[in-house]
């Protein structure tokens, strides 16, 4: 075997820094020749990358990647919750499938709410009332079975591994687990696996899930019915029975996953393809995008008061209209068309006033211009061109905080996304209506927006986050970034975000987000500004060149940016 040529190496890597065009205070993105996997959880990202490696394609690798943070990333990747898959295919093909979550059989719509009517607080995010009826193994096979090339088998092998021998915790797993302590101690079956002897883990330390390697078994074994039928199951309703839940047998039968057309829209050139209903994130990203077209903000300049106003208004208007006017699409008439419409962009900017700040109260569904009718990510691009967008959850870090006992099965607590009680907010302070109230089977309206942009039919953006509410504006945030603003796609991703989303009357602002005294410029047109909301992390890819319409590093197609907000996650190629 011959010696690393150290000297060599550090030359090219040295090299390799230079050559990148990086104008803000980022590292240089992940670049490499053949494929891109960006997830929350390093040890997810390697699995990922080793499917690409050995010949499978982008859809496998996020199976595999799926499975893997089910065991590497408790607090959000899972087993027990769901969410979306938004695909361009090599071939041209958009698609988008909808494992999210559904309201059980024998859910209402006054659930959560006590004799006098009021929300009983807690009920829709703590313990087994809170949880919906699961997606994500549905949606994993689903993906596989229809746009995958490989067997079950191979993509969850890696997790019954990791499930299996453990994995070894590093400082970014740990601090993750160490949110949910109390939680843990609350509720025994997952102390018994998120707890060391009742004590919280510590870096360096193991931690192995054998009842989840046996669950991740069954499916291996069984696909999805080795997760909705027998044991696990069995053991799924029998806890929430003993925990005061509502989901039966029954409604693990009748769980389906939906093929869904994507949202599209085109910005600047660009195309967006992204969440459809029962996920508003499409729908208000392309709103957002379709008023800001209107306005010149590469020449106002990235963060001048004057172009910030314009994005905090245009997230006013669109927020306005998710809470108002979208649900499952299987229960609501979701008006996409007039939404999305180029000329309602239109006529909202004109109700926007340059100088002054709108006033949230004061904006109403039903009043012109909205007129009456009727919310872990991870990114991977393969060497054929396939791009793939999933975002899925647990709604809270580790969901209802239960665990259905010998399973290893965290379970969600996504009924707080529905509107529990029109005009009372929920866990992200969304103020929501009667489009997205509680009915059996239905799916409550998500933030979530795993999309892909592209240029002349080719993907040349990948990207999606968590975030709660936030998603949709740090998503579109980081399509501004490379877009108007001419950022590499680290940079898009690092850059300092704001938020609004009509009700709160607040828009956040991370900390370094706006200058003093572009602070004060938009405090006189009345923005009331407000700190910074926990950290979205954003997994994002460029294809082509680290920048929009860039120049490539040497054969390197894919760039890939993990967002450093959170501590865990990797960028990887190969
Ligand atoms: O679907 C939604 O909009 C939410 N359940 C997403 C939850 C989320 O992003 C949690 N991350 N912080």
């Amino acid at each position: 075997m011959s010696k690393p040529n150290y000297p060599l190496k550090l030359a090219a890597s040295i090299a390799l820094l230079c050559c990148f065009t990086a104008n803000a205070a980022s590292v240089a993105p992940v670049a490499a020749e053949h494929g891109m996997v960006v997830s929350a959880q390093h040890l997810a990202s390697k699995i990922g990358v080793e499917v690409l490696k050995k010949g499978g394609n982008a859809v496998d690798a996020a199976v595999a990647v799926g499975y893997a943070l089910a065991v590497v990333y408790p607090a959000a990747g899972n087993l027990g919750g769901g969410g979306f898959m938004t695909l361009q295919l090599a071939d041209g093909r958009k698609t988008f499938l909808d494992f999210r979550e559904k309201a059980p059989l024998a859910a209402t719509a006054d659930m959560y709410l006590d004799q006098d009517g009021k929300v009983i607080k807690g009920l829709s995010t703590n313990g087994y009332l809170a949880v919906g009826v699961p997606g994500t193994v549905a949606g994993m096979e689903a993906a596989r079975a229809k746009y995958g090339s490989r067997g079950r088998a191979a993509l969850i092998a890696p997790a019954i591994a990791l499930a299996e021998r453990g994995f070894v915790l590093e400082t970014g797993d740990v601090d993750m687990l160490l949110t949910a302590t109390a939680d843990f101690r609350k509720d025994a079956p997952s102390g018994a696996i998120f707890l060391n002897k009742g004590e919280p883990f510590k870096t360096g330390e193991k931690l192995v899930q054998k009842d989840l390697a046996k669950t991740l078994r069954l499916i291996s074994k069984l696909g999805a019915d080795g997760f909705y039928k027998g044991s696990v199951g069995r053991a799924i309703v029998n806890a929430s029975v003993a925990g005061k839940g509502i989901i039966t047998q029954a409604d693990l039968d009748q769980y389906t996953v939906r093929e869904l057309a994507p949202v599209e829209c085109d910005y600047r050139g660009y195309h967006v393809v992204s969440a459809p209903p029962p996920s508003s994130g499409g729908v208000v990203i392309c709103e957002i995008l379709n008023i800001v077209e209107g306005y010149p903000l590469k020449e106002l300049g990235f963060r001048s008061a004057q172009a910030v106003h314009y994005q905090i208004e245009a997230m006013r208007h669109a927020y306005l209209d998710r809470n108002s006017y979208l649900g499952d699409p299987d229960y609501v008439k979701n008006p996409l068309e007039r939404l999305l419409d180029k000329a309602y962009a239109e006529k909202i900017r004109a109700a926007i006033n340059p100088s002054k700040a709108g006033v949230s109260k004061d904006m109403k569904p039903g009043v012109e211009p909205h007129e009456g009718s009727n919310t872990t990510h991870y990114s991977i691009v393969d060497h054929w061109g396939n791009a793939v967008s999933v975002t899925y959850t647990l709604n809270g870090w580790f969901g209802a905080k239960v665990t259905a006992a010998k399973t290893g099965v965290l379970l969600n607590n996504e009924m707080d996304d529905f509107t529990a009680k029109v005009g009372v907010p929920n866990m992200y302070g969304l103020v929501q209506g009667q489009t997205n109230s509680i009915a059996p089977g239905k799916r409550p309206l998500s933030s979530m927006s795993p999309t892909i942009v592209s240029k002349d039919g080719k993907p040349v953006m990948v990207l999606g986050t968590p975030g709660g509410s936030r998603i949709i504006t740090a998503v579109t945030h980081a399509i501004l970034n490379v877009i108007d603003y001419g950022m590499n796609v680290q940079e898009a991703v690092d850059a300092p975000r704001f938020h609004q989303q009509w009700l709160p009357d607040l828009t956040n602002v991370d900390v370094f987000g706006v200058s003093p005294d572009t602070r004060k410029l938009l405090i006189d047109m009345g923005h009331n500004l407000g700190a910074p909301q926990p950290a979205n992390h954003l997994a994002a890819i460029l294809v082509g060149a680290p920048s929009l319409g860039g120049k490539p590093h040497g054969n390197n197609q894919f760039y890939g940016a993990n967002d450093p907000r959170r501590n865990t996650g990797l960028a990887l190629g190969y």
